[in-house]
């Protein structure tokens, strides 16, 4: 290795550091939101769970304190329709019952909360509404056929 050898590999060895750099400060400001706390969780269990969870609460607003489990499979999110209380947090459990969906939460005045949900596992988020209003659920994951009509509501009342 010549001299000239040794000053292109350190020139393309701190090229690919910078790079690197650089693409982990962009992805750390385009990232939807990574949860701290997830865990292991069977696809069918997710299922039990968020269908469980939307027979208990399909009427009225979901008492605080009460966990919230949201699944997507294709293609709907389940419970696709849930009423909460503006203001409060509440402790939400995402999770997908079969392939990858991009659960995305949009309210009156954008997407609020954004998430990749990838099955066997369960993502936990606080989230606190303030802004009362009508907020979707979609997925921004294409997961197949039905895709655009993953839509579910959360209704955030006073
Ligand atoms: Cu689920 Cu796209």
């Amino acid at each position: 290795m010549d001299r000239h050898d040794k000053i292109a590999i350190s020139m393309i060895f701190l090229l690919s550091l910078l790079l690197a750099i650089i693409s982990s400060i962009w992805q750390a400001s385009t990232m939807p939101n990574i949860p701290r706390e997830s865990f292991d969780i069977d696809p069918r269990t997710a299922l039990e769970l968020a269908r469980g969870f939307a027979r208990n609460y399909s009427d009225g607003v979901v008492p605080p304190g009460v966990d919230i489990y949201i699944t997507g499979i294709q293609w709907a999110w389940i419970p696709n329709n849930i009423k909460i209380k503006a203001g409060v947090t509440y402790r939400f459990i995402f999770m997908s019952s079969d392939v990858v969906h991009g659960l995305e939460i949009i309210g009156p005045k954008g997407v609020v909360y954004s998430l990749m949900v990838m099955p066997g596992m369960a993502y936990v988020a606080y989230l606190r509404f303030d802004e009362p209003g009508v907020y979707e659920i979609r997925c921004n994951e294409y997961c197949g056929i039905g895709h655009q009509d993953m839509i579910g509501r959360i209704e955030v009342v006073r």
